[in-house]
């Protein structure tokens, strides 16, 4: 077995939480697992001496299928003074589009146009512009209910080095299913989810304005990662922005742990792209919600 169990997030940066909730929730369908205020986040990093945008929503998390989620951040409120100033997106953004999967692209096709969500060459887009690519892909967990969707399928990313990131990806257990001169597709995990690269014709923008904030692996061990990786060349860091601070490569190392319980350490590769290296302890905020809403 791999260190990548799957891929379990994509996190995006929206100009409007809501909005993004009324498509994710009201028109495809998906459920919302939580929202995290900006209150709940100062609480937890002992940031008392303010309460500006105390309860403006800071974090939602939008269930796709389980342990495939969505992360929706309020793109415009900023940290650590969570004053609002609406994102910039970057004009050369990282992110080309990430992937739904359904049983039946037609069925989903024609029930998305039903709900007044254009389809456009088997894209949707969300109401900050992501691009969303329908795939086919058989459901490989049992659903209690129907569903428009069934998992998180995957998420293409514009890259500077194709060669060079498709590298550093297979050190951490990607493999290589498919390449031309222009693009390289990865599979991740256990659950066949994938990771396209494409190669840019000018310079992508990786730092904080991207609509794709990161994207979340969950690993069987955040210390096996830190250890085998390490030993690969791809070293992990606490923060994204203490990637100059690599951990050491030893055995049982442990990670942060964050507001959802998760224990958690970064990868961020060489040209900047955040990969949130994430194991759930048993008992995670998100964890707890599954339990108490079967699929
Ligand atoms: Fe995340």
């Amino acid at each position: 077995m791999g260190i990548i169990k799957n891929l379990f997030h994509v996190s995006l940066q929206e100009d409007s939480i809501k909005e993004a909730l009324d498509f994710y929730c009201g028109k495809l369908g998906f459920e919302e697992m939580f929202t995290l205020k900006v209150a709940d986040f100062r609480k937890i990093l002992s940031m008392e001496d303010s309460d500006k945008n105390n309860d403006l929503a800071w974090l939602s998390y939008v269930r796709v299928a389980p342990e495939e989620y969505l992360e929706i951040f309020n793109g415009v409120i900023n940290p650590p003074e969570f004053d609002s100033k609406r994102i910039d997106h970057a004009k050369a953004p990282v992110v080309h589009s990430f992937a739904l999967g359904c049983e039946d692209p037609g069925k989903t096709i024609a029930e998305l146009e039903k709900r007044g969500v254009p389809v456009r060459n088997g894209f949707i887009t969300d109401p900050t512009g992501c691009r969303i690519r329908i795939v086919e892909r058989k459901s490989h967990r049992a659903a209690e209910k129907e569903h428009l969707f069934n998992s998180l399928a995957g998420a293409s990313i514009y890259v500077n080095d194709l060669a060079g990131m498709s590298a550093f990806l297979q050190n951490m257990g990607m493999k290589k299913t498919g390449e031309t001169e222009t693009a390289v597709k990865l599979v991740v995990g256990e659950n066949e989810q994938y990771l396209e690269l494409l190669q840019a014709t000018g310079p992508v923008e990786t730092g904080d304005e991207d609509l794709l904030g990161h994207i979340a692996l969950q690993v069987t061990s955040v210390a096996d990662a830190v250890w085998t990786w390490g030993n690969n060349g791809v070293r992990c860091c606490m923060q994204p922005f203490m990637r100059n601070q690599p951990l050491e490569v030893k055995k049982g190392t442990v990670g942060n742990f964050a507001v959802d319980g998760c224990e958690i350490v970064w990868v961020v590769s060489g040209e900047g792209n955040r990969f949130e290296i994430m194991v759930q302890p048993g008992d995670t905020v998100q964890q707890k919600w599954e339990k108490e809403h079967p699929f």
